[in-house]
């Protein structure tokens, strides 16, 4: 990292598309995938240009358990975004309530890979082709996630990945779009720097270009993904084989043929009788010294999710509990927080 940043003030460039940033684009292909990656400010600027470069109107379907920025950048760039129900298997977006919302007016699916854990890219694909919609991704959390073999960004159009300081790859601040189409990856370079282009600049431009340092952040991490990754894997099998034999606690499952990164591990703590356990565990722990996150519930979740359209969102998002899991966590680690919720629930009474 130092001899990149002695490198970078040496050279004297350090933004607008200097030779790092090309560096860690190029270098981010096996763990994203697409035909072409940019890497850009994060991951809400990463959705923002994947709208842009469409540069058409019309309704977006989003799901209604994702992070404030997918709506907040479909809401930003003149769209209308057009929220439905989840999967209460896996947390992602229905493929039936998919269907059902389609209109005339839609012109493309945006379905978040929810905690990085794959969509049914297949059924949307399919849905996608049968309607000529386009089909985008959020893969904020999605990083070094494979499905059927290939980097979770080949699926689609085009996808979205961030790299904050609270995914699996970090670059302090970093996104990335990856496109599946060579004349709109053009485009959305241009767009990412106000537009500016040959002829003069395009209208739905911005700033959302990334820069030198944290790219040479992103391309220093990016070697210590795999390690991460697996170290993330044995922990969760750890969590899991005590968090299974709970009958109020259930980890929530991973999509067949694909390889996750463990980005979040996320659990759903059974509503009893009418009781959200969620809540109450994640104050438990808290006073414990156990930090977890209610993503996306509460000051999380989508501003547009409503219990009447969306039941089984709302369910998780009454439900869901992420705990804590980073590849340099210990074994012991993991045994304590597995203990301390055993106790909350022989505490409520729901071992
Ligand atoms: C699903 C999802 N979309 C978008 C974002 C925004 O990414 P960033 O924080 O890099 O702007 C996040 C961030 O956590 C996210 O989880």
């Amino acid at each position: 990292m130092h001899r990149l940043l002695e490198e970078i003030w040496d050279r004297g460039v350090v933004t607008n598309s200097g030779p790092i940033q090309a560096k860690f684009e190029e270098s981010l292909r096996p763990a994203i995938g697409g035909e072409t990656q940019l890497f850009l400010a994060n991951g809400y600027s990463a959705l923002r240009i994947m709208l842009a470069a469409l540069g058409t109107q019309g309704q977006v379907i989003v799901s209604s358990f994702t992070h404030p920025a997918t709506v907040q950048a479909v809401l930003a760039s003149g769209l209308e975004p057009v929220a439905v129900d989840i999967d209460p298997h896996d947390l992602n977006i229905s493929v039936e309530a998919v269907a059902a919302a389609i209109t005339s007016e839609t012109i493309a699916i945006l379905a978040t890979h929810v905690f990085g854990n794959p969509s049914d890219v297949d059924e949307l694909s399919r849905l996608a082709d049968a309607h000529s919609l386009l089909l985008l991704f959020d893969a904020a959390a999605a990083v070094g996630v494979m499905y059927r073999g290939r980097p979770i960004g080949e699926y689609g159009n085009a996808s979205a990945f961030s790299f904050h300081a609270t995914k699996v790859l970090s670059a302090v601040e970093g996104g990335a779009v990856v496109f599946n189409d060579m004349e709109t990856a053009a485009k959305a370079r241009s767009l990412a720097n106000f537009g500016i282009a040959e002829g003069g600049p395009l209208l739905a431009g911005m700033n959302a270009k990334g820069n030198e340092i944290t790219a040479a952040i992103g391309l220093t991490s990016l070697p210590l993904l795999a390690d991460e990754i697996e170290a993330r894997t044995r922990l969760r099998q750890q969590y899991s084989a005590h968090l299974d034999s709970l009958e109020s606690m259930s980890v929530i499952p991973i999509r067949i043929r694909s390889v996750y990164n463990h980005s979040t591990f996320a659990v759903r703590a059974r509503t009893v009788d009418g009781r959200h356990l969620a809540e109450p565990l994640q104050g438990y722990l808290r006073a414990r010294g156990i930090e977890s996150r209610r993503y996306f519930s509460g000051r999380y979740s989508n501003p547009l999710l409503n219990d009447r359209d969306h039941p089984h969102a709302t369910q998780a998002s009454e439900d869901v509990i992420c705990l804590p899991l980073w590849g340099s966590m210990s074994a012991r680690d993991v045994g304590e927080v597995c203990r301390t919720i055993s106790d909350f629930l022989s505490e409520a009474s729901l071992r």
